[in-house]
C-alpha cells in the first residue's frame, strides 16, 4: 500500500516537472533544461505510466500529443495530426526499435527492412497547404491537432514555392507539405550582431529566433530575417506514391527544397553507420541539426504500422547528445536580476563549443554549486544542448590542484547592501530596490519583446541611459523625448537612432492591458498570469481592490502569485509609477467591444475541441462580452465546460468534477439567451 502511494507520488511529482517545462518550453520558448534531460524525465515518466497502467490520469502529459497555445494567429485544425517523434540515443535503441518494426511487420528476424535517414534540422516545424497547385495557407504545429495560422509570414520565405511546378505526378487538388522552418547560423549570426549594434535584445540560438521570427505581426520584418526551409513530408490524397523516397524526390519535382543529406539505407546497420556519420560531421553544417530522423520507406508498411498516441510507430528520431568540452572555471560572480535576485555566473576559460566562443555559464544557485562540489580553479565539463545557454555539467576530481570554495556574498555586488536570504529558499536577495542593477533590469523587462517591445530600448542602450541619469524607473521612458538633443549627442545614438526610438516609444503606448501589466514587473507575474488576469479583471483599479482571495479565484492562481500582486500594488512607489504610466497614455483598462451586457455575471467557461459555427478567439470574445470569464483549465471553480469536436482530457475532467457540461448547440443558446435580454 505505502509502495504504492510512493509510486503515485514520484509520477505526480515527475508530471509536475515536464508541466513546468512544457509550458517554459512551448509557451514561454524559454527552456530551462536542455532536452536530453527533459527526454530523461519523460521516459521515467512513460515507465512508470507503463508499469501501472491504473496510475495514468487524463490529464498527465504523456496523454497528450502537445502543449497549450499562445493563440496570438487564428487556430487551424490540421486534417492529419502533426505528430512528433520518439527519441533515442543510442545503437541498442535503434536495433529495440529494428525489432518493434519487424515485429509488427511479421517479417523475419533477418529482413533487412529500408529506411530513410534524414537530418533532423533545429527549426520550427510548419504544414504548408496547396491547393489546384496554389499555395493557400501556412500553420504552426502547435499543439499537434490545431496550430496557428501563419500564412502571410511563411509567404516572404522565398523557398517555400506560391506555385508548384507542374510534374507527372497525378496527385488530387489538395497537398499539404510539411517541413522546418530554420534560420542558417550565419544567417543567425548576423542578424545578432546588427541586433547588438542596435542595442536590441539578442536571441538565444536558431531555433528561438525562427519561432520568434514565425510569431512577428509585420511580414516586411520577417522577409528581412533568414529564414529558410527544408520539407521532409508530402500528404496526398490519391495514394499514388509507395515510398517515402519518392515522397522527397517529388517534393523536389514540386518545387521544395529537400535537404540533400538524405539516405535510403538497407537495414539497421547503415542507418547506425549514417548516424555516427553525422555526430562526426554535424559542426560542419551551416545550420543547426539536433539529431536524425529515421523513416520506414514503405507507405504501404507505415500505414500498417500506424502511431500510438503521440508519434508514428515508423519513424524514430536519434538524438544527439549536447556537445562537452572541458575548461577551466577561472571564478563565479554573482549577477543581480531586476527583482533582486542573485543568480551565480561561471566564468570561464574561453573554449570553442558547437560553434561558438564559451566564456560564462549560468549556475543558478548556490545549492547546485554545493550539489557539483564546484571550486574556483577547477576542470569542468560544460555542455550545450537544444538551450543555448551553457552549463556546467560536473567537476573532473581527479584533476583539481589549487581550488579555492566558493561562498555567497554577504552584500550586494552593485550597491553593497547587505543580502537577505528567505528561510527554507535557496535564492538570495538584494532587497534595495533602487540598486542600479534592479533600475536596469527593470527597465530592460519593461521594453522587451512580449512586454512593452521597444524596438531600441536592449541591455546596453538602459545601461548607458541609466548610468548617464537619463532613466531612473521605467516611466522615464516616457518623458525621454524631452532630453532629444542631449541624447543625439551620445555615443552609439545619433539623430535617426533617436527619433527610431522615440517613435518606437510612442508606438508602446498602444499596448493592451495584459502586455502592460506583463512589463510592469510583478514577481510571479509572466505573459500566462498577466492574460489570465486581464480576463477577470477590468482594469488595474479593479486588480488594486480586490483582495487576495479574489485573485485567488482565477485558475491556476494560488497565494503565491496573489501575494506577490497585492505587495506590488501597495508599494507607494509603485502606484505612483502606476499614475504616472498612466498619464502618459498607457492602457491599464481592458478594451472590450463592451455590449454592457453582463448577463454572464462572472461566470468562467473553459473550451475545448473546436466549435463549428465560430474560432475559439470568436467564442472567448463572446463570452467576455457578456460578462463572462475565459479560463484555460477545468477545476471545481468552472462554471461551464463547453464540448466542441474532437474534445481532450478537459471534457473528462469536467465530467470528473461535476461540472456543467455544454455542446456546442446548448452554448448558443445560452448566448443568444443572453443577447435576448438587452436588445
Ligand atoms: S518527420 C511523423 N523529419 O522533429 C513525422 N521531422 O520530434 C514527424 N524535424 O515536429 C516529422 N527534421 O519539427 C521529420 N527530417 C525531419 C525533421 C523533422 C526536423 C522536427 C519536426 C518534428 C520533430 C519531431
Amino acid at each position: 500500500m505505502l509502495m504504492h502511494s510512493k509510486i503515485e507520488q514520484k509520477i505526480e511529482k515527475l508530471r509536475e516537472q515536464i508541466r513546468q517545462h512544457d509550458h517554459n518550453y512551448y509557451v514561454l520558448n524559454d527552456p530551462s533544461i536542455s532536452d536530453y534531460e527533459y527526454d530523461k524525465l519523460y521516459r521515467q515518466l512513460l515507465k512508470l505510466e507503463e508499469e501501472h497502467p491504473e496510475m495514468i490520469t487524463p490529464d498527465s502529459p504523456t496523454q497528450r500529443i502537445g502543449s497549450d497555445l499562445t493563440t496570438e494567429f487564428n487556430p487551424v485544425q490540421h486534417a492529419v495530426p502533426m505528430l512528433s517523434l520518439s527519441n533515442t540515443y543510442s545503437r541498442e535503441e535503434l536495433y529495440a526499435f529494428d525489432k518493434r518494426v519487424k515485429d509488427i511487420l511479421e517479417k523475419e528476424p533477418d529482413e533487412k527492412i529500408n529506411y530513410v535517414t534524414e537530418l533532423k534540422i533545429d527549426g520550427v516545424s510548419v504544414s504548408l497547404i496547396y491547393t489546384d497547385g496554389y499555395f493557400e495557407l501556412a500553420a504552426t504545429r502547435g499543439d499537434g491537432t490545431v496550430g496557428e495560422e501563419i500564412t502571410a509570414n511563411a509567404k516572404t520565405i522565398k523557398s517555400i514555392p506560391l506555385k508548384l511546378r507542374k510534374t507527372k505526378l497525378n496527385l488530387g487538388s489538395r497537398l499539404e507539405v510539411r517541413g522546418e522552418i530554420f534560420m542558417s547560423v550565419k544567417g543567425f549570426t548576423k542578424m545578432n550582431e546588427e541586433r547588438a549594434r542596435q542595442g536590441l535584445k539578442l536571441f538565444a540560438n536558431p531555433r528561438n529566433s525562427t519561432a520568434g521570427t514565425l510569431k512577428l505581426q509585420d511580414p516586411k520584418i520577417v522577409s528581412s530575417r533568414p529564414l529558410d526551409i527544408f520539407t521532409y513530408y508530402l500528404i496526398e490524397s490519391e495514394n499514388q506514391i509507395k515510398l517515402h523516397s519518392e515522397k522527397l524526390n517529388a517534393l523536389k519535382q514540386l518545387g521544395f527544397n529537400v535537404n540533400p543529406n538524405y539516405a535510403v539505407c538497407h537495414g539497421m546497420d547503415e542507418v547506425v553507420d549514417f548516424c555516427d556519420m553525422w555526430v562526426e560531421k554535424r559542426s560542419k553544417l551551416p545550420y543547426e541539426i539536433d539529431g536524425v530522423v529515421i523513416k520506414v520507406d514503405s507507405i504501404e508498411d507505415q500505414n500498417k504500422l500506424g502511431s500510438i498516441a503521440r508519434s508514428p510507430r515508423w519513424a524514430v528520431a536519434f538524438k544527439f547528445k549536447a556537445q562537452q568540452v572541458t575548461t577551466k572555471l577561472n571564478n563565479v560572480v554573482w549577477q543581480v536580476g531586476r527583482t533582486g535576485t542573485l543568480t551565480p555566473v561561471a566564468e570561464l576559460e574561453p573554449v570553442l563549443l558547437a560553434g561558438s566562443t564559451v566564456s560564462r555559464a549560468t549556475l543558478h544557485n548556490m545549492d547546485e554549486i554545493n550539489r557539483k562540489d564546484l571550486r574556483i580553479g577547477d576542470t569542468v565539463i560544460i555542455e550545450k544542448g537544444g538551450d543555448v545557454i551553457p552549463k556546467v555539467v560536473e567537476v573532473i576530481l581527479p584533476e583539481r590542484k589549487k581550488s579555492r570554495k566558493i561562498s555567497m556574498p554577504l552584500k550586494c555586488p552593485v550597491c553593497n547592501t547587505p543580502l537577505f536570504r528567505p528561510e527554507g529558499e535557496v535564492a538570495i536577495y538584494c532587497e534595495n530596490s533602487e540598486c542600479p542593477a534592479q533600475v536596469k533590469g527593470r527597465i530592460i523587462h519593461f521594453a522587451a519583446r512580449g512586454a512593452m517591445d521597444i524596438e531600441g530600448l536592449g541591455e546596453s542602450i538602459v545601461d548607458v541611459l541609466v548610468d548617464k541619469g537619463f532613466l531612473e524607473s521605467y516611466a522615464d521612458i516616457y518623458t525621454l523625448y524631452k532630453h532629444k538633443d542631449k541624447l543625439v549627442e551620445l555615443e552609439r545614438f545619433g539623430a535617426k537612432k533617436v527619433s527610431n526610438l522615440l517613435s518606437s516609444i510612442e508606438k508602446s503606448k498602444e499596448k493592451p492591458f495584459s502586455r502592460v501589466l506583463f512589463a510592469l514587473g510583478i514577481r510571479f507575474v509572466g505573459t500566462g498570469v498577466a492574460g489570465k488576469l486581464v480576463d477577470y479583471f477590468n482594469s488595474i483599479e479593479e486588480l488594486e481592490n480586490v483582495t487576495g482571495e479574489e485573485i485567488e479565484n482565477v485558475h491556476e492562481i494560488g497565494p503565491r502569485i496573489s501575494a506577490s500582486i497585492k505587495k506590488f500594488l501597495s508599494d507607494q512607489h509603485n502606484l505612483h509609477i502606476i499614475q504616472r504610466l498612466k498619464e502618459y497614455g498607457l492602457k491599464f483598462k481592458e478594451e472590450r467591444k463592451k455590449s454592457g451586457n453582463n448577463f454572464l455575471n462572472n461566470q468562467s467557461f473553459v473550451l475545448t475541441g473546436t466549435l463549428e459555427s465560430m474560432t475559439r478567439e470568436e467564442a472567448k470574445e463572446k463570452i467576455l462580452n457578456l460578462g463572462g470569464k475565459f479560463v484555460s483549465s477545468v477545476s471545481k471553480k468552472t462554471d461551464y465546460v463547453v464540448v466542441g469536436e474532437n474534445p481532450g482530457s478537459k471534457a473528462d475532467k469536467a465530467e470528473k468534477l461535476g461540472v456543467t457540461i455544454l455542446n456546442e448547440k446548448e452554448f448558443i443558446n445560452l448566448l443568444e439567451s443572453g443577447n435576448g435580454r438587452t436588445s
